[in-house]
This record gives structure tokens, C-alpha cells and sequence, in this order.
């Protein structure tokens, strides 16, 4: 099997020094492609700036923006098994990125934001696709339901939820995953590399019951 991963954040630039991000810290996603290599697939990662070394043996494409994910997303998506979209994109980019680096200005400034690319949503939207297609929900509130909502909203097989607050930055994490038939699945706190190697098993396991159900 062919494992898609996107990891850590996107930096959306707003002049030549500054940029917009988060705080994603690209260790689940990694270590989802460590268990799926160990478990002796091949994985294409496609990853934001962390501090993390690439897996040896993936296929590492390195990207900063939204835009450069979404093209390396839709480069391999359709020669991958299974895509698990990790990554914290960013939702907002700036609408013009100003050429020369902005002084500062004793009156403030506003910045005018526009929305990012979608990329989930637009694998989502792909009636004939082949491939599993995973989706992570980080909320501080709510968890399930709003998880729910974007199980549907982005036409996912799987949302794997968790609580912003706890799994950001931290090597552990407590997941909450949704599927779509309705089905659900909880882990309770434990490291990402045990919560990784779990996951990649549920991949593969609703992989096979989706070509078993040919849906
Ligand atoms: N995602 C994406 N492209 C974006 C934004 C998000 O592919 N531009 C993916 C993430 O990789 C993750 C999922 O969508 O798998 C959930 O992202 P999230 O930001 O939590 O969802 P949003 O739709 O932005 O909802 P909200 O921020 O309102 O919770």
C-alpha cells in the first residue's frame, strides 16, 4: 500500500519576514509515516517546516504554504491507497503578500486575510476517487459533534478527532475516530508513536473493507 501523509504547519507569508502559522509540531503525522514504513508500506510525505528528520525510506516532499501543499497533495493523491491529511493548514493567507518588508506604524495596521485552499475537502469532492481519504479535527470544544460535521462537510472516510489543548506539541495524545458509517473509536492518552501504529492498523482494516463493500 501507498500511504499519503501531510504534516505539521503551512506559513502563509505576509511580507519577506513574516508569516502566519500555528503551532503544529508535525509529530503525528511523522509518526504515523514511521508505523506504516515499519509496517512495510510505502509513504509519500508531504510536510511543513518542523523540527523533525524525515523517516528514511519515505518519499519526503518538503513544502511551506497552503498552496504548495495543496499542489503536492493533488501530484500523488491518485497513486496513493490511503491519504491521511495531518497537517494544520492554514485557513486564512494573506490576500496580497507585500513584496517589501512593511514598517512599522504608530496607528496599527490590518491585514486583509482570505481563505486557503481546502485540500480535504477538495479530495472530498473527488466522486471517483480510489483511495481512503483520512482527515484530522482538532477543536477545543465539542469534539464529537463538530468532528461529525466535518466527516460530512469533507466527505471523508475517517475523521480522527482530538482536543486541540492536549495533543498539540505534546508526544502524547487521547483520539477520538469517526467513521464514516457511523462507527466509532476511542484511545485513551497514550505517545503518538503507540497511537500511530494503531492508526495505521484501522487505515488498513477500512481500506479493505471499502474494497470488500467496492463503495
Ligand atoms: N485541512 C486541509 N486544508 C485546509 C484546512 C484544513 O486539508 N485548508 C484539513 C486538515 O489537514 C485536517 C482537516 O482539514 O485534516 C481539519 O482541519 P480544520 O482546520 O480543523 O478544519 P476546518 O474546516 O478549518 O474547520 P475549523 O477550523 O472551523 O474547525
Amino acid at each position: 500500500m501507498t500511504f499519503l501523509i501531510t504534516a505539521g504547519p503551512t506559513r502563509e507569508p505576509i511580507d519577506p519576514v513574516r508569516y502566519i502559522s500555528n503551532r503544529s509540531s508535525g509529530k503525528m503525522g511523522y509518526a504515523i509515516a514511521e508505523a506504516a514504513l515499519d509496517a512495510g508500506h510505502e509513504v509519500i510525505l508531504i510536510s511543513g517546516p518542523v523540527n523533525l528528520a524525515p523517516p528514511r525510506n519515505a518519499k519526503f516532499i518538503s513544502v511551506s504554504t497552503s498552496d504548495e501543499m495543496s499542489d503536492a497533495v493533488h501530484q500523488h493523491a491518485n497513486s496513493s491507497d490511503i491519504c491521511v491529511l495531518c497537517a494544520a493548514v492554514a485557513d486564512y493567507k494573506a490576500a496580497k503578500v507585500s513584496p517589501v518588508k512593511i514598517k512599522k506604524s504608530a496607528n496599527g495596521i490590518s491585514i486583509q486575510l482570505v481563505p486557503t485552499r481546502d485540500i480535504l475537502q477538495s479530495l472530498g469532492r473527488q466522486s471517483t476517487r480510489k483511495f481512503l481519504l483520512v482527515g484530522f479535527a482538532a477543536e477545543t470544544d465539542y469534539l464529537e459533534a463538530n468532528a461529525v460535521k466535518k466527516l460530512r462537510a469533507k466527505n471523508c472516510d475517517i475523521i480522527v478527532a482530538n482536543d486541540a489543548r492536549s495533543g498539540m506539541e505534546s508526544d502524547e495524545n487521547e483520539l477520538l475516530i469517526l467513521f464514516r458509517d457511523g462507527e466509532m473509536k476511542k484511545i485513551s492518552r497514550a505517545p503518538k508513536k503507540f497511537l500511530a501504529s494503531e492508526l495505521v492498523k484501522i487505515f488498513l482494516n477500512s481500506r479493505e473493507n471499502r474494497l470488500t463493500k467496492n463503495v
